[in-house]
């Protein structure tokens, strides 16, 4: 029993065992932390991922000024019960283009990660203007006035070049066309290729609102509508490495 007749020593020197707790704690700790130095990349790269659209960054503005997120979290767990309810669980290198993040930490309303092109536009209208209309048991508020609001955009160069500064990877010829490709995007009847060209051929091009003129409500649809829907999941696996 000598073993645990030294224990019995370590445990009455209060100093030796801080001492020797801290040890401890800094080996664990280098272990877990030293690693991090080496490893060139902590967000594995998924196909599919690209940098918002100036429409959508202006939609998620809205979204972010309206309080979206204090109801709707936008980060599925791994878990099954969400995975059943909500689609493929959130991948990190989804919310690489978010300064700042969107995952939220309150649902009451559902997650919304993977809304994208659940609901037709004309579903988001009607449930923007008047959510009990469309779910009568619905506590979410209206946001009927958004469609009233234009936009003009005049500094939507701006919001791109600020995201550039934070790490996303705007090219100059995305941030000098910004203004053109939120026009763009949401009038059908326009030259609409070079936004193709810019931001990939999955890029949804329409009148989101089905009014004249790009409201507020034509931003924040285009972002909705594209949530969840830049990753196919159809053919995604993980790397077997990680
Ligand atoms: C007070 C909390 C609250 C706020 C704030 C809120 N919502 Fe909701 N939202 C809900 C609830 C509850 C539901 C579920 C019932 C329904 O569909 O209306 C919901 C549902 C939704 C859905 C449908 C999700 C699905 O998968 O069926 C969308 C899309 C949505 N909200 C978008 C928004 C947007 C965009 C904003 C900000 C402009 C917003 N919500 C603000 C509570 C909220």
């Amino acid at each position: 029993m000598a073993i645990l007749d030294k224990h019995k020593f370590i445990e009455t020197n209060a100093t030796l065992l801080l001492v020797l707790s801290f040890l401890v704690v800094t080996i664990g700790g280098i272990v877990q932390i030293a690693p991090l130095f080496w490893l060139e990349n902590t967000i594995e790269d998924v196909e599919g991922m690209r940098p918002y659209t100036p429409l959508e960054l202006a939609g998620r503005d809205i979204y972010i000024r309206e309080g979206c997120y204090v109801c709707h979290s936008q980060m599925i767990r791994p878990m099954r019960d969400e995975v059943e309810r909500y689609g493929h669980y959130s991948l990190a290198a989804e919310s690489k283009y978010d300064h700042p993040f969107q995952w939220g930490s309150k649902r009451t309303g559902p997650d919304i990660a993977r809304v994208g092109l659940r609901y037709s536009d004309e579903w988001h209208v009607d449930h923007l203007r008047d959510p009990q209309s469309v779910v009568p048991e619905s506590v979410m508020p209206k946001y009927g006035f958004l469609e009233a609001r234009l936009i003009d955009a005049t500094h939507i160069e701006d919001l791109l070049a600020t995201h550039r500064i934070v790490g996303v990877p705007y090219s100059d010829e995305q941030i000098e066309s910004a203004y053109a490709d939120f026009k763009a995007q949401a009038d059908p009847d326009s030259d609409y290729d070079g936004l193709l060209d810019r931001y990939g051929e999955a890029v949804q091009v329409r009148n989101f609102d089905g009014a004249p003129g790009i409201s507020e409500a034509d931003a924040l649809i285009a972002y909705l509508q594209m949530l969840g829907t830049l990753v196919d999941f159809s053919t995604f696996t993980p790397d077997a490495s990680r």
